[in-house]
This record gives structure tokens, C-alpha cells and sequence, in this order.
């Protein structure tokens, strides 16, 4: 026996159930919003391919589409103000906060304002989704020392948020590209943040609640987090001749590749393939993209080689970081931009969770001593 541990434990229980780290391949919900199909590349939301959604669709009808099901290319949704309360908030806020850690604070902020009550409605979707733009455009212009812009409701999404952000009106060409950014990112099955979503809503947790930690699931550099990475890696490889021994020298190191590999995609991306065509034809795409698209091709070469048995493609922040830069943010605006996208998808399940509500309740392999006294005090 030892004084300080208490008695020698018994052997832990053997427990022999199946166990999926990080929930691989466990089927944890039914879901009527989106078909990822990973082996062939494909993205369906509500049956409509990923593609023609982006030529022919907006961020406004995807929304509608998503909360109600209803295709309806005139829909638009415009931002609507920040109340008082949260802007106060946004005014106190360090100046270098991270701004993903603005909208989180503003979103949760702004549901302290709401009288958000179970269970959860399209209306308050439609509530948080247009009104989280402002705040991170309100944000944005605090921390550069400028006042906020009031939303023009006669703007769609894209169009009212960049409005919001420069204090001018953007280029056709830039909404058409941040727009195409918004519908790719509106909605990605049981993602991780999406899956933090429906586990918080399934304990009757309200709708802002379960968006705010989605933000925080999304902020990581395994999710969201990754297009501003991408950049950085572009830049660390500074020219094409650099780019065959930078990629062999980080994947030998075991550095991740940002914006390559996903955990249902074995096929290329298909957002990524909708966001290179946007990038390849915008007015003001960003100097790298030629040698972002050298990049990739090395290094999908290079992690072939290195992972035969895993097919790791490009994913959508690869290209949506050329697009993001494009349309004039910073890099450190990327994943609160990608939020605002998502809160499309976010809220659709959060719609659909609580329609068949089930409190989301894994189990656990116990790996702890066995049973025990505890030491003689
Ligand atoms: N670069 C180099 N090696 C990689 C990469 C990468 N980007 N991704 C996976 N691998 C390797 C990994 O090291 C592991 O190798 P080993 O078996 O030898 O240890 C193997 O591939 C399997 O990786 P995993 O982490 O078990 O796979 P996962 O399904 O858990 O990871 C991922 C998916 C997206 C987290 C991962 O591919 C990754 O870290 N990618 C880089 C970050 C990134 O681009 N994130 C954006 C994801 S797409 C946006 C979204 O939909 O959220």
C-alpha cells in the first residue's frame, strides 16, 4: 500500500465496445441539409450540386433554402443593426482581439439582448444570421480606429456586410466572389462545429448558445482557422522553385499541409474546385495564386507518396484564402467570415436537431486505476 495513492486499485473494468477516435465514421444524426459524399466528391445541399448553387444561387436564397427547403433564387436577406448593448460591448473590446473572438463575444451578447426562446424557429436563425455581419464589420472598423456603419437594408447579405466593413459599396466582381466564398461555407454535414451545434441545442440549450460554441469549434486551426494559415504557407515558400523541397522537408517533419486532407473527403473537394474557378477569375485575385496552384500540385504529389493509403486532396480553405484576400480582408478576418457563412448550416441543424430532439450523450472508455481507498489522512 502506498501513503499517498491509498490502496493498490483493483484492474480497471475491461471494456470491450467498439471505440472510433474523434468519432470516425460513427453515424451520430439524420441530417436532410446536406449529402457529403467524400468517395466521389460531391456536395449536394438539399439535393442541388454544390456547383450550380454557385453559379446561379446567392447567399440570401441558400439561406432560405437551407431553413425552409425552398428553392427561391429572389430571396435576399439584408443585416440588420447591432443593438446598443452589444456595441458597447464591441467598444470595450481590445483592439486586438482576435476577431473570431469578437463575434463569439458579440453573438453571445447579442442573445442577452433577445428573448430567445425554445424550441428553435427559422425566424430566429434568419435573426442571428444577418445580424452577425454587422457586429463583425462594426468590429472590424473599431480596431482600425473607425466608426461603425449603419446596415443599408436594401443590400443583400454579401453586399451589406462589405458595405458595413469599407464604408463603401464593393465591386460587383467582389460580391460576386465573397458571395460564392458565403454559399461553399453556408452549410457541411456533422462537421465539428456543426455537430458542438446540435449538442448543445439537444439539452434545450437555446439557438444563440449553440451558435456561440460553434464559433469556438470553429476557431481552431483544424477547422476554420485554416485559410489564414494557408497564406502564411504560402508565403514561407516565396517562390515555385522553393515549393518541392519546403513541402517534402514539412511533411517529413510532420507539419499538416493547411488546406489539404479532410476527414470524409477522399475525392477532391468540391468547394474547392468552385472556389479556384472564383480566384482564377476575379479582377484583384491576390499575386500568389499562380504559385499557390504550384503549390498544390506538389504538394499533392508529395503527400501521395507519403500517405498511399490515405488520400489527402486539396480542401476548400486552400482556395478560399485567395478568395478571402482577394475581396480585400485580412487573413485574421478569415475564420469569422467563414463563421458568418456557416451560421447559415449552423442553425438549419439546430432547426433540425430540435425537431427530433435527442440529448447527444457518447459513452467513454473508462482508462483510470480501478477501484481504490483513498490514503489514511
Ligand atoms: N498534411 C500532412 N499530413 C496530413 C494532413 C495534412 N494536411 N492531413 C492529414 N495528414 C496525415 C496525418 O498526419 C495522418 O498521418 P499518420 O497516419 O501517418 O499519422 C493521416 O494523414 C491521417 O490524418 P488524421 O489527422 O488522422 O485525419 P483526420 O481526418 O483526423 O484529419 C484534418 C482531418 C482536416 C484535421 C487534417 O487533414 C488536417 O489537419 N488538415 C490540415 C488542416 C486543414 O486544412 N483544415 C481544414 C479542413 S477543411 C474545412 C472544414 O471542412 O472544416
Amino acid at each position: 500500500m502506498n501513503a499517498q495513492q491509498g490502496t493498490t486499485p483493483e484492474a480497471a473494468p475491461v471494456d470491450t465496445r467498439p471505440y472510433s477516435p474523434g468519432l470516425e465514421g460513427v453515424i451520430a444524426a439524420e441530417t436532410g441539409l446536406a449529402l457529403v459524399d467524400g468517395e466521389n466528391g460531391r456536395l449536394l445541399y438539399r439535393g442541388y450540386r454544390i456547383g450550380d448553387l454557385v453559379e446561379r444561387g446567392s447567399y440570401g436564397a441558400i439561406t432560405n433554402l437551407l431553413w425552409t427547403g425552398e428553392w427561391d433564387p429572389t430571396v435576399k436577406l439584408a443585416t440588420t443593426p447591432v443593438p446598443p448593448a452589444v456595441m458597447t460591448v464591441l467598444r470595450t473590446l481590445p483592439k486586438t482581439a482576435k476577431p473570431m473572438d469578437a463575434l463569439r463575444t458579440a453573438v453571445s451578447m447579442w442573445g442577452a439582448t433577445q428573448d430567445i426562446t425554445w424550441p428553435p424557429t427559422p425566424e430566429q436563425a434568419k435573426a442571428i444570421t444577418a445580424f452577425s455581419p454587422s457586429a463583425l464589420a462594426a468590429f472590424a472598423r473599431l480596431r482600425a480606429g473607425k466608426e461603425p456603419v449603419d446596415p443599408d437594408p436594401s443590400l443583400d447579405l454579401v453586399d451589406g456586410f462589405l458595405y458595413q466593413l469599407n464604408g463603401e459599396r464593393a465591386d460587383p466582381g467582389t460580391i460576386r466572389a465573397l458571395d460564392a466564398y458565403f454559399v461553399v461555407g453556408a452549410e457541411h454535414g456533422l462537421n465539428a462545429s456543426t455537430f458542438a451545434a446540435r449538442v448543445i441545442v439537444a439539452t434545450r440549450s437555446d439557438m444563440v448558445s449553440a451558435v456561440v460554441g460553434a464559433i469556438g469549434a470553429l476557431k481552431g486551426p483544424l477547422h476554420g482557422g485554416a485559410p489564414s494559415e494557408v497564406v502564411e504557407q504560402i508565403h514561407e515558400v516565396g517562390s515555385p522553385d522553393r515549393a518541392e523541397a519546403w513541402v517534402r522537408d514539412a511533411v517529413d517533419k510532420g507539419v499538416r499541409l493547411m488546406g489539404f486532407g479532410h476527414r470524409v473527403y477522399r475525392a477532391y473537394d468540391p468547394r474547392a474546385a468552385a472556389l479556384r474557378k472564383v480566384a482564377e477569375s476575379m479582377d484583384k485575385k491576390p499575386d500568389w495564386l499562380e504559385l499557390a496552384i504550384s503549390i498544390e500540385d506538389v504538394a499533392l504529389r508529395v503527400l501521395a507518396e507519403k500517405h498511399p493509403d490515405r488520400a489527402l486532396k486539396t480542401n476548400v480553405e486552400y482556395y478560399a484564402a485567395p478568395v478571402l484576400m482577394g475581396v480585400g480582408l485580412t487573413p485574421d478576418l478569415f475564420p469569422a467570415a467563414f463563421a458568418l457563412a456557416r451560421t447559415a448550416g449552423w442553425t438549419a441543424h439546430i432547426i433540425e436537431q430540435a425537431a427530433a430532439n435527442k440529448l447527444i450523450r457518447p459513452d467513454a472508455i473508462y482508462t483510470g486505476p480501478g477501484e481504490r481507498e483513498l490514503p489514511a489522512s
